[in-house]
């Protein structure tokens, strides 16, 4: 969850107020993704020469949010604002809860030495961190920070001091780190030996360059430059022929900028065409050309990086006229969902069509069972879904959390046909599920917003739910369109079974009133901002359902943890009496979610024996529930849509409810704040380090 913004200026004159205006205002597009800290990495030196200033990098970091690194970069006494770099590469970062408390020193750069050699920005996490940290202090070096990503700036200075000849190029520097490094990252760096030069590389988080220019560049197709020999160590130590060929560049050695960051939220306002790096990809700018390097050549690689326009709007991902993204989103659905179905449901023939997957469908049909694999809310689209999946299909369905599906090595085969759930496309225990079953033979489909993303591309067709893009941290829009586009597959799995005709039309015309019924619950706001009033003082809310309305459920309890910092569980009210009923007493908030479905007397010997333990629960139910409506002392109504796709509508008053009770806690909800404690950020067992190789 942090950003990566660096900014490099080949024969184009910044002030350093200028350059320092664009990292900031790069890192404020980023901050949405959650912040605890930020720091940018300039040239430093006052002089009017740039060989001068260019000999020492300064470092500005701060705690909390960008605003309060920019008054810190304001306060700098002996930084000239003034002074102009014709060509100079500026790195900055946002941090949100990875190692070590919030601090300057834990911020990002991160660097090499005392003298700021080499600094590097990080996204993801090192899991060998601890032992090259070992080897690097056997070596004498010095750590300041409780942060992995300062054993890659010590590294990347371990591989500059012990380099075999003086023209090493920077590329191949941070080459032989990654082949060290162990985890997930996306890097760029920037060093004093390698004035006006950038590196960036990625492996499991993404990195993308955008590049703007007056001139024409030299080619749109930027080719992979290989090491030709692992044993020749030399033959990928110097720099490579540069020409068209090779690398990117303005002809006639013009004027050119180029954009490095984790998302493209930061370089839209700057230019639209930009380069997607792939995993292990090294991308290198020095004398204002653009080069990729990968140490070898596997199979199916591509042999070039094309640059690719953007159709992102950067209206797309303002606020509008919300206080935060997350109400902004919530209140898009409405439009979402439409945009989800747009030109895939026909409600006059009851037809529904997925571009992505018709030469995929016979294939799945024959298949032996589905396994749904996502994370967080993805994870509980699949879980909502999971039983008109089974229903329609008639396939055995199975719904695994990412993580734990990896941790049990379950058995997967050729003939199963495993989805990927995922908002953004980049997590990275998706990622790594989606690595395995593709290795094991099964059809990979991928369930994504994020066109362009690892997973989008990586599977081997899929659906793009098309909610736009999502920028509150809490996933709201995003989980309502994975769900309709779940259902289109389940629809379209069985268009061809006569006895399906009439549930299918039930559903499809479900379809079509949905977005009027998410409207209709939308309207309920007040109602419910008024009750979280009366909640948010609270320590802990249990909320119950079942059937279709256990993953709402999960997904409200894990909507109020997230963003309210309050307790919160998802609880199946099959369970109550095995268990859970022992938390209930009339102090416990309890939520309890009541739908006239096939659960509805289950649901109902629920509610009573919650009432026999004193607890008076808040009812979630269908506004045509007279029963429910007399019986319970506070109901939140929502319309009657068809039982597969009421979850739809029961889980926005969730949504709403964990905005209010955030709100009224006192949390920035368009930012999220950083969680009190920081813990470790990854358990995972620390592999041995490959010392033979360093
Ligand atoms: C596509 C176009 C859409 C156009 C429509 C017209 C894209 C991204 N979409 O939409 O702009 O209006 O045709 O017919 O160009 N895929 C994966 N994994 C995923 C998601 C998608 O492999 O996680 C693949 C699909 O199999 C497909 C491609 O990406 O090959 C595009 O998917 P999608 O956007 O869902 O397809 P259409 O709805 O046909
Ligand atoms: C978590 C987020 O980090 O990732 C959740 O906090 C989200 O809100 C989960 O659901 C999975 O993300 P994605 O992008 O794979 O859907």
């Amino acid at each position: 969850m942090c950003g990566i913004f660096a900014y490099l200026n080949y024969h184009v004159p910044r002030t350093r107020r200028e350059i320092l205006e664009i990292l900031i205002k790069g890192l404020q597009r980023l901050e949405y993704r959650g912040y605890d800290s930020a720091g940018v990495g300039i040239d430093g030196g006052n002089s009017k020469e740039w060989e001068t200033n260019c000999k020492a990098i300064h470092l500005i970091k701060q705690r909390g949010k960008v605003k309060a690194l920019d008054e810190e970069i304001h306060k700098q006494q002996d930084l000239d604002l003034d002074v102009e770099f014709d060509v100079h590469l500026g790195i900055a970062h946002t941090r949100w809860a990875t190692h070590g408390a919030p601090s300057p020193v834990n911020s990002h750069p991160q660097r090499s030495d005392k003298g700021n050699e080499f600094i590097v920005i990080h996204n993801g996490i090192i899991t060998n961190y601890k032992d090259l940290r070992k080897f690097l202090e056997s070596k004498g070096y010095d750590f300041e920070s409780e942060t992995d990503t300062e054993t890659i700036a010590k590294l990347v200075k371990y591989m500059y001091d012990n380099r075999e000849s003086g023209d090493i190029s920077f590329a191949t520097l941070v080459e032989r780190v990654t082949q060290q490094l162990e985890g997930a990252f996306a890097l760029v760096f920037k060093s004093v030996h390698y004035p006006g030069e950038a590196v960036g590389t990625r492996r499991g988080g993404p990195l993308l360059i955008g590049v703007r220019s007056d001139h024409k560049l030299s080619t749109d197709h930027i080719p992979i430059l290989y090491c030709s020999s692992g044993k020749d160590k030399k033959s990928c130590s110097t720099l490579p022929r540069m020409d068209q060929d090779t690398c990117l560049f303005p002809v006639d050695e013009k004027a050119v900028e180029y954009y490095f960051a984790s998302d493209a939220s930061a370089v839209i306002e700057h230019t639209n065409r930009v380069i997607f790096l792939e995993d292990d990809d090294v991308a290198a700018v020095s004398d204002g050309r653009l080069s990729i390097h990968r140490m070898k050549r596997t199979a199916g690689d591509h042999p070039a990086r094309a640059i690719q326009t953007l159709q992102m709007e950067l209206q797309q991902i303002m606020k509008g006229n919300y206080s935060s993204y997350m109400q902004k989103e919530i209140f898009e659905q409405p439009e979402s969902v439409i945009n989800t179905m747009r030109g895939r449901v026909n409600f006059d023939d009851n037809s529904v069509t997925l571009g992505g997957l018709k030469d995929h469908i016979k294939e799945i049909q024959r298949c032996r069972r589905l396994i749904v694999i996502a994370c967080g809310t993805s994870y509980h689209a699949g879980v909502a879904t999971r039983q008109v999946l089974e229903e329609l299909t008639e396939l055995p369905v199975m719904v695994e959390l990412a993580s734990d599906f990896l941790d049990r090595n379950t058995p997967v085969f050729r003939d199963d046909v495993c989805f990927f759930i995922s908002q953004s496309g980049e997590t990275a225990d998706s990622l790594l599920a989606l690595h395995y079953c593709k290795e094991r033979g099964a059809l990979t489909v991928g369930i994504t917003n994020t066109v362009g993303s690892s997973i989008s591309r990586e599977t081997d067709c899929g659906v793009h739910i098309n909610a736009g893009p999502e920028i509150g941290v809490a996933s709201t829009k995003a989980y309502t369109s994975q769900f309709v586009a779940l259902i289109m597959f389940a629809l379209l799995m069985c268009a061809d079974r006569i006895s399906m005709q009439p549930r299918r039309r039930e559903i499809i015309q479900g379809l079509r009133m949905l977005p009027e019924l998410i409207k209709e619950v939308l309207s309920l706001d007040d109602e419910i901002q008024r009750l979280a009033t009366e909640l948010y003082q609270q320590k802990s809310v249990l909320i119950m359902g079942r059937g279709y309305h256990y993953a709402t459920c999960l997904e409200g309890a894990l909507k109020i943890k997230e963003i309210t910092y309050m307790h919160s569980e998802g609880i199946l009210a099959g369970e109550l009496k095995h268990g859970p009923l022992a938390l209930v007493d009339k102090l416990m908030p309890v939520i309890m979610i009541i739908m006239r479905d096939h659960t509805y007397s289950k649901c109902q010997n629920a509610f009573q024996q919650v009432v026999a333990r004193q607890g008076r629960p808040i009812v979630i139910c269908d506004k045509d529930d007279y029963e429910t409506i007399s019986n319970s002392s506070r109901t939140i109504k929502v319309p009657h849509c068809v039982d597969c796709l009421q979850g739809i509508l029961s889980v926005i008053p969730l949504q709403l409810l964990s905005f209010h009770l955030a709100v009224l806690r006192g949390y920035d909800v368009s930012l999220l704040p950083p969680p009190r404690t920081h813990p470790p950020s990854h358990t995972s067992p620390i592999p041995p380090l490959k010392l033979n190789r360093l």
